[in-house]
């Protein structure tokens, strides 16, 4: 038998929290977010399960879309960073893939497609502009002028979408979301374009800013992009469970620690199982002593440092447990965000940084 640690991807939890998102904003089309590996989920599997579904894809770069096409992916693909090369351009027209185009550089790659001749199928372009975020896109002020530019190139298809991110979309309420809404508005007024504003928390927390397309990513693979519990939307359904099992089972005396650097030291006579996860299988190495974890579905406590290969955990307290015990990491019973949040980082990079190492079994395809 080989090592039990292992990522089950729910496919159908896949196209559940995507009907989800796409239902929360009736006037808009949902982008499905699947740069990262889908967030670490596997991004062909993933694309193939949500293709019947979903109008298009986001991706990062443009070796992840061709990926994608190389894995049999046909609808359109948005690259939400743009080209990083003139090259980049042309590939872009050949493969049907979506231009972000955020920067003066972007401007003069297609500026010299459209002077050499390079482009047979115009290129269908995103215009992004920084209503506050500081990290990417043209100023406002700039944005007509350069939405009549690129409509008015030969090259470039005439549905331009104009695109804005939000950096506080997480906090209920916020006043910097509304600047940043107000501040697209009135960039765009009078130019009739085709609008982009939210990724899952502005799709389930900021239906004034739904614009003509969405872009959920997180929510798909369902967790709440939100860190306060009210937001852990239960009609999100988790996509990832990571499971492991028992192998191996002791009891230790009170005052006697457990692991590397003795971090967890027992308060009573206790019973420690081993674990066969790790970090090398994308369990965090910061999580705490006391982490939660499901141990024949019952919550125990991680105790002890997590190693590459294994982890210690109090059983103590949940009657009988034995070598080959099924363990969850992480799933439906059981949130990343909590998981995270034991680990001082958040579900996005526990999802983002799971190596290949467990291997990934779909189910519900
Ligand atoms: C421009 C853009 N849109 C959408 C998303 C998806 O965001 P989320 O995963 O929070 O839904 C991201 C993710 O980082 C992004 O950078």
């Amino acid at each position: 038998m080989s090592r039990p640690t292992q990522a089950i991807i729910d496919l159908e939890a896949l196209r559940s929290n995507y009907r989800l998102a796409d239902s929360l904003a009736p006037q808009s089309q949902s982008i499905a977010v699947v740069k990262a590996n889908a967030y670490g989920h596997g991004a062909v599997p993933c694309a193939k399960a949500l293709e019947p579904i979903v109008p298009a894809f986001a991706v990062a770069s443009i070796d992840e879309a061709i990926e994608l096409r190389e894995g049999g992916i046909r609808k359109p693909i948005l690259l939400l960073e743009g080209p990083f090369s003139f090259g980049e351009v042309q590939i872009a027209s050949e493969h049907e893939f979506w231009l972000m185009i955020e920067n003066h550089n972007h401007l003069a790659f297609i500026e010299q497609c459209e002077h050499k001749k390079l482009i047979c199928k115009p290129l269908k372009c995103w215009l992004k502009m920084d209503s506050g975020m500081h990290r990417l896109g043209f100023m406002p002020f700039e944005i007509a002028a350069i939405y009549q530019k690129l409509k008015s190139t030969s090259i470039v298809h005439d549905e331009i979408v104009v695109a804005t991110h939000f950096a506080t979309a997480d906090v209920e309420g916020d006043a910097f979301v509304k600047e940043q809404i107000d501040c697209f508005n009135e960039a765009i007024s009078g130019l009739g374009c085709l609008t982009s504003l939210c990724n899952s928390a502005g799709v389930m927390a900021w239906p004034q800013a739904h614009g003509s397309w969405n872009r959920p990513g997180f929510m798909l693979y369902g967790a709440s992009p939100f860190e306060l519990p009210q937001h852990n939307d239960k009609t999100l359904q988790s996509v990832m469970t990571l499971q492991s099992k028992v192998i191996s089972v002791r009891n230790v005396k009170k005052g006697e620690a457990v692991g590397y650097g003795k971090t967890w030291i027992a308060q009573r006579d206790s019973r420690i199982a081993t674990v066969t996860v790790g970090y090398g299988d994308g369990y965090p190495r910061h999580a705490k002593n006391g982490t939660p974890i499901l141990v024949n579905n019952q919550r125990c406590k991680l105790a002890g440092r997590v190693s590459m290969d294994m982890i210690t955990v109090d059983v103590t307290d949940v009657g009988s447990v034995n070598i080959g015990d099924d363990v969850i990491c992480w799933g439906k019973d059981l949130p990343i965000n909590e998981v995270a949040h034991y680990s001082g980082t958040i579900g996005y990079e526990l999802m983002t940084r799971m190596p290949l190492r467990p291997s990934r079994i779909y189910i519900n395809a």
